[in-house]
Order: C-alpha cells, then sequence, then structure tokens
C-alpha cells in the first residue's frame, strides 16, 4: 500500500474543511451562467490574474487546449518549449483539436530566449507554417519547477507580440511561482493575452481549473467549451473547493518548496544520484548513476516500501511534494532514498 505519495501534487485528497465549504454554496445552472458560485470563482481568478473575464473548465488540459484553439488556425505553428505539457502530455491535442503544428524549443530549463524565439518565428510567405502563438509554463514542470523571471516573461512576450503573435500562459504551477518570488500574478501574466490556474496541484482542490483573458478571448473559449463538452451544471460544488483553496492553500505553498528543498539536499550526495536540477519550487527531479537501480527498478523498491514517486526517463526521476505530504513522509522518501542508492546499495 501507498502511504506517501509523491508522485504528483496531483495526489491530494480534500480534506474536511474543503470538502465543508461546498456544502453552503449557492448553485444553479452553469451552462445557463447561472452558477453563482462558480462566476463568483471566474471573477475573482479574473482579477488574480489582471485579466478582464475568465471562464471555469474541469482541467488544465481544456484550458491550455481550449485557448491553442482560440489563438490559432489550423496549419499555424505554436512555439513552445519542447518538455512543455502541451508538448508531452496532451494527447497530441494541438495537432487533434486545433491542427496546429508545435515548434519546440530546446532553451536551457525551459526559459525561452527572446533570441530563439525571433529566430524561431517563420518567415511570411506561402511555405513556412504561421507562427501564430507562443506558449510558456510557469513553473516549468519538467526542468524541475523553474520558476520564470517576471523579466523573461517580458521579454519572451515582448519577442513574440512584436511579431504579431498571441501569447499564452499555462500557470498549472503558476501560484508557486508567486509565492516563490513574490512577484503577483497578475504581473506575470501581463504580457499574455491568456493565462489560467489549476486548482488541483498544489492548490489542493479535486476538480477545476480557470482559463482567463479578454472578454472576447473568453466568449470564443465558450463557444468551445460547449463544443467539447466542458459546460457543467450545478458545478459551484467544484468550484467553493476552488474558492476555498484561493483563501487556505496558497501561502503554505512555501511549506511545499522548503520541503522539497530539503529532500534535494538529503539525497544530493548519495553515490546512487548522479545529477539532480536545481529545486525551486515543488519538484524533486534526479537521474540515477550507472551501476545503480534504473527508474523501473527504483520505483518498484520504493513501492515495497510504501512510496511513490514518478519516472520521466529511463533513469530520471521525479518527486513533488504537496499539502498530503509532510516532513514525516520526507523523512521516509529520504531514507528510503539513501537504502537504494546509498553506499551499499549498487544493483
Ligand atoms: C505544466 C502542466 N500543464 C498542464 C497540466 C494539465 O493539468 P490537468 O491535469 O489539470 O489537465 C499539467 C498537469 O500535470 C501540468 O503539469
Amino acid at each position: 500500500m501507498i502511504r506517501h505519495d509523491f508522485h504528483s501534487d496531483t495526489q491530494t485528497r480534500p480534506g474536511r474543511a474543503m470538502l465543508a465549504s461546498v456544502l453552503d454554496a449557492p448553485l444553479g445552472d452553469e451552462q445557463l451562467g447561472e452558477d453563482p458560485t462558480t462566476r463568483r470563482l471566474e471573477e475573482r481568478v479574473a482579477e488574480l490574474l489582471g485579466k478582464e473575464a475568465a471562464v471555469f473548465l474541469p482541467s488544465g488540459t481544456m484550458c491550455n487546449e481550449i485557448a491553442i484553439a482560440v489563438h490559432c488556425r489550423p496549419g499555424d505553428a505554436v512555439i513552445c518549449a519542447r518538455r512543455s505539457h502541451v508538448v508531452t502530455a496532451e494527447g497530441g491535442g494541438p495537432a487533434a483539436l486545433a491542427g496546429v503544428m508545435v515548434h519546440p524549443l530546446d532553451d536551457p530549463r525551459g526559459i525561452l530566449d527572446p533570441g530563439s524565439i525571433r529566430a524561431a518565428i517563420a518567415p511570411q510567405g506561402r511555405y513556412a507554417p504561421r507562427s501564430r502563438l507562443l506558449c510558456v509554463e510557469q513553473t516549468v514542470n519538467r526542468e524541475g519547477g523553474v520558476v520564470w523571471p517576471v523579466a523573461a516573461l517580458d521579454a519572451a512576450a515582448g519577442a513574440a507580440r512584436g511579431a504579431g503573435l498571441a501569447t499564452h500562459m499555462d500557470g498549472a504551477r503558476l501560484m508557486n511561482a508567486v509565492v516563490r518570488s513574490g512577484v503577483p500574478a497578475a504581473r506575470m501574466a501581463a504580457g499574455y493575452d491568456s493565462v489560467w490556474l489549476d486548482f488541483t496541484k498544489g492548490l489542493g482542490a479535486p476538480i477545476g481549473a480557470v482559463l482567463a483573458g479578454s472578454r472576447d478571448f473568453v466568449a470564443e473559449a465558450w463557444r468551445l467549451k460547449q463544443r467539447w463538452g466542458g459546460a457543467m451544471r450545478q458545478s459551484g460544488v467544484a468550484a467553493a473547493m476552488c474558492l476555498y483553496a484561493l483563501d487556505n492553500n496558497v501561502e503554505r505553498l512555501a511549506e511545499d518548496h522548503a520541503l522539497a528543498g530539503r529532500i534535494a539536499a538529503a539525497i544530493a550526495d548519495l553515490p546512487g544520484v548522479a545529477r539532480i536540477l536545481p529545486v525551486e519550487t515543488n519538484i524533486v527531479i534526479f537521474e540515477t548513476a550507472e551501476g545503480w537501480p534504473d527508474a523501473p527498478a527504483l520505483l518498484a523498491a520504493l513501492a515495497r516500501d510504501g512510496i511513490r514517486i514518478s519516472a520521466f526517463g529511463p533513469r530520471l526521476l521525479r518527486a513533488v511534494t504537496h499539502l498530503d505530504v509532510g516532513p514525516r513522509a520526507a523523512e521516509a522518501l529520504v531514507a528510503a532514498l539513501a537504502r537504494h542508492l546509498g553506499p551499499r546499495a549498487r544493483a
């Protein structure tokens, strides 16, 4: 049985207080715009992100896919980092749903340089796909929860907008970046036409994400939400928990960051750890050395210890801290890694 789940920050369960927040939430038909709790959440997130309007959606993936489809036409190209979620983990949605190509960039740590963005923008003409959208991820998941500095966000958006591209921010862990850097979410998103927040990551809610942008953008997003079956009914039962998360679970993200930092420091010098990415927020990514357990072997050994982390490659692994793993879980993880990757454990 898994007792300590570091697979992802999606592994939280709603606690009693979060669940209780649903009981008194006013409800209505969301599809008709009549669910007061959902509307309150949308207004609150629009304000938090500094945008005119917002729309509640079931998942972050739907936020990304709807945004890409609103910004682009079939045959257009989306510029983004190679390991970004829209490329690696959305089932080919950009191609299947919006008919676009992705133009992946390999800039270090997923922070796209204005020079490489400008170089990636196709010359105008009838041969190349039309470069239409820049998509950035805050924080950068597969690079270890890296926080884009606000100057880099502005510079990337400036390069894209200067060439007439639209800009989109995948904010699955935007609040982690906000808590880590102290830069307000609206400031981070200032150069981006669309941006969203996920409530099912570190914020700890079971369902929901909110996509924000201009009133016109959100009206178009609603067309696709309706078309793709994302329009709901009494969605306030989910929105209430998202509001609870905004009120109670933002500042505490700092605890997740501190814990991730402590885990990384404790395992960095183990002989079986070949490489560990710098930890900025709640994600610890490390690689095991040749001659030591590879990712499948380590996952299996940890599972026997009642611990789950995830594999990103043959030797690349990820552990994520969140509401439901505290210092004792971290101690158990560190002790288990020391057993499997420490001096006496060579494979
Ligand atoms: C960076 C990033 N973007 C998008 C998503 C998709 O979010 P959801 O699981 O809510 O669809 C995730 C989820 O893991 C993510 O890490």
